[in-house]
């Protein structure tokens, strides 16, 4: 998935000016950036939740036009918020399949429109187990799971019906350590099954602990894609910060020529 030239100006305010995006097939790309520089700006216009003023997104080296949150999920990118969306009233199964229930095979389904509880309940319990969450029910309500089991869970959603990319903007912010530990190991295993991964996160360690590249966002743009094998964490501050010019970093961008496979 690539992007070149985004811009979005919300009245005076600039959210992006020419904001360029690069993912990989498989990787996870970390996303960092001050508060304001427009990481959740960018993430919404791959998301398919907002359009921008103009530039382009590619996919599969094709120019897509997300006009909408539907066309980003039928291309296979799948976003989890920082404000969830989990219905906390029904159970996780519920929610796995919010909005995309199974219905029973035959006349039961397709006219009568019953749902096949017991087919979703099944699919749930296994992607759970797949992603190695565990939680004492499928049927629990999401109210009452800890903070760290809703944000598993909502990965989970995103990791079931992605088929390309998954975004996380900040999951791990309002979780403990052993919880942020616990999400992180699932988002490896995301990239296990061959997903990409986009993670906004504010948390250094965390970033280098995770990610194969970092997209360095400063002032409603791009200032550099770096290695974190390369690239030292009080660097990568300096350059958000603009203590740095982004040249001073060694450039992990893939080259023009071996352009990322979509
Ligand atoms: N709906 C909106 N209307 C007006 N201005 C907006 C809107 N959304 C974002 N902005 C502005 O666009 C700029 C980028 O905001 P954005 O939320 O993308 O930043 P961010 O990098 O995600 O910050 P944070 O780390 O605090 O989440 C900010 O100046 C913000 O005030
Ligand atoms: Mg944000």
């Amino acid at each position: 998935m690539q992007a070149i030239g985004l811009t979005k100006h919300y009245g005076q305010v600039v959210g992006m000016e020419g904001a360029d995006f690069e993912l990989a097939r498989g990787e996870i790309l970390a996303v960092v950036g001050d508060n304001g520089a427009g990481k959740s700006t960018l993430i919404k216009a791959l998301a398919g939740a907002l359009i921008p003023d103009s530039g382009q997104i590619y996919i599969d080296g094709e120019p897509v036009r997300l006009s909408s949150p539907l066309d980003a999920r039928l291309i296979g990118i799948e976003t989890v918020y920082q404000e969830l969306a989990l219905a906390t009233r029904l159970d996780i199964t519920q929610n796995m399949f919010l909005g995309r229930e199974m219905r029973k095979p035959g006349v039961l389904g397709s006219v009568l429109r019953q749902l096949d509880k017991k087919r979703m309940r099944q699919q749930a319990a296994e992607q759970m187990h797949n992603l190695g969450i565990r939680v004492q029910s499928i049927r629990q309500a999401i109210e009452t799971l800890s903070g760290g089991q809703r944000q598993a869970v909502a990965v989970a959603r995103a990791a079931a019906w992605g088929r390309k990319v998954v975004i996380l903007d900040e999951p791990t912010a309002a979780l403990g350590v052993r919880e942020t530990h616990q999400v992180l190991d699932l988002i490896r295993r995301v990239r296990e099954h061959g997903l990409s991964v986009v993670l906004i996160s504010h948390s250094m360690p965390e970033i280098f602990a995770i990610a194969d590249r970092i997209h360095i966002h400063r002032l409603g743009r791009r200032a550099a894609i770096v290695s974190p094998k390369t690239t030292v964490m009080s660097d990568v501050v300096a350059v958000m910060t603009g203590a740095l010019p982004s040249d001073a970093v060694v450039s992990a961008a893939l080259a023009p020529a071996g352009a990322p496979d979509f």
